[in-house]
């Protein structure tokens, strides 16, 4: 059993399966599991902003039947020098499950170790696990199950959400494509080793690409993120775009994916930026369905960690 979900390569695939069918069923009714949390409190604690995560994870909890408590990355004493361990003892004993969203891995990892209920990764800086599976929920909405001959390509910048594509579809065993400036802008290469293990195993085929004409060429997904991530230096702003510019996903870049085509984005976008208004605002764009399920998904997981249902890939 896996207590936590600190990161997207702890997943097996029978755990992605097993979130992705109960978030359809909470996606058709919301209420069906109104008692699974009674009584009972999850903290959502974030360092960073947050619009979706943030109102998914009290949506999820409330219509669990449990009561979220927010706190914003001052409201704790940790701000102050209290240790991430003290803190850790302290949330479990007061809720059945945290979600955490701040800057290092390395931070939420140490809330995992030292908490005794499951802690949910919200993002970090290196990873974004929910985001993922309210990603391959709308996935296997739009195409079904069978995902053999297709091409799910990401393009713009190798931050936390290049890491978290590489990873989720190294573990749906997809055909993942990565295309990003290759230097300080690329995806780390511990994230690529992480998806590439991965795949030896589930027989995804990961590629990763500077090309972006070449990564989307008959995708039939097409993922972008924002190019300036919360915590990113500004004064790296113009030195960035300029070097993100060519992987702006126009619809000319469009135009060279397979006709049946969707076009996808986490969210907060910037239209102009990484993606064309034209784009984003489309026919093939299905970024409202997949903001609906950071809802459904966060309520499967909650569900399922506090329960003991998911195995992880140990
Ligand atoms: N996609 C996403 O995580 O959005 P928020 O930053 O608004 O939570
Ligand atoms: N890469 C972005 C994702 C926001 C959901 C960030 O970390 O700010």
């Amino acid at each position: 059993m896996m207590k936590d979900l600190l990161r997207t390569e702890h997943l097996s695939r029978k755990d992605v399966d097993l979130i992705l069918d109960t978030a359809a069923q909470f996606a058709k009714n919301p209420f069906r599991s109104k008692d699974a949390l009674a009584n009972q409190t999850v903290a959502i604690y974030m360092t960073k902003s947050s619009t979706r995560t943030r109102l998914a994870s009290e949506t999820a909890v409330a219509h669990l039947g449990g009561t979220p408590i927010f706190l914003r990355g001052d409201d704790l004493q940790i701000g102050r020098g209290e240790t991430i361990s003290d803190t850790a003892k302290i949330i479990s004993g007061f809720a059945s499950a945290l979600i955490v969203r701040t800057f290092a891995q390395s931070d939420v990892d140490e809330l995992g170790a030292h908490s005794t209920i499951p802690v949910l990764n919200g993002l970090t800086d290196t990873d974004h696990p929910t985001q993922l599976l309210a990603d391959w929920l709308t996935i296997r909405e739009v195409f079904g199950s069978d995902i053999s001959g297709r091409k799910f390509t990401y393009v713009g910048d190798g931050n936390n959400m290049s890491h978290a594509w590489l990873t989720m579809g190294a573990i749906m065993g997809a055909h993942v494509v990565v295309a990003t400036p290759s230097g300080k802008w690329a995806p780390s290469d511990s994230a690529i080793k992480v998806a590439q293990n991965i795949a030896s195993k589930s027989g995804a085929k990961i590629e990763v690409l500077t090309d972006p004409e070449v990564a989307v060429k008959d995708a039939s997904v097409v993922y972008t993120d924002v190019w300036m991530s919360m915590g990113d230096p500004e004064e790296v702003r113009s030195e960035k775009l300029k070097a993100l510019a060519p992987y702006a996903v126009t619809k000319n870049l469009m135009s060279l994916t397979a006709s049946d085509s969707i076009f996808m984005h986490c969210l907060p976008a910037h239209r102009g930026e990484e993606v064309e208004a034209d784009v984003i605002d489309g026919s093939k764009s299905v970024i409202w369905r997949e903001a609906y399920h950071r809802r459904t998904t966060i309520q499967a997981i909650l569900y399922h960690l506090v329960r003991g249902e998911i195995e992880g890939n140990h």
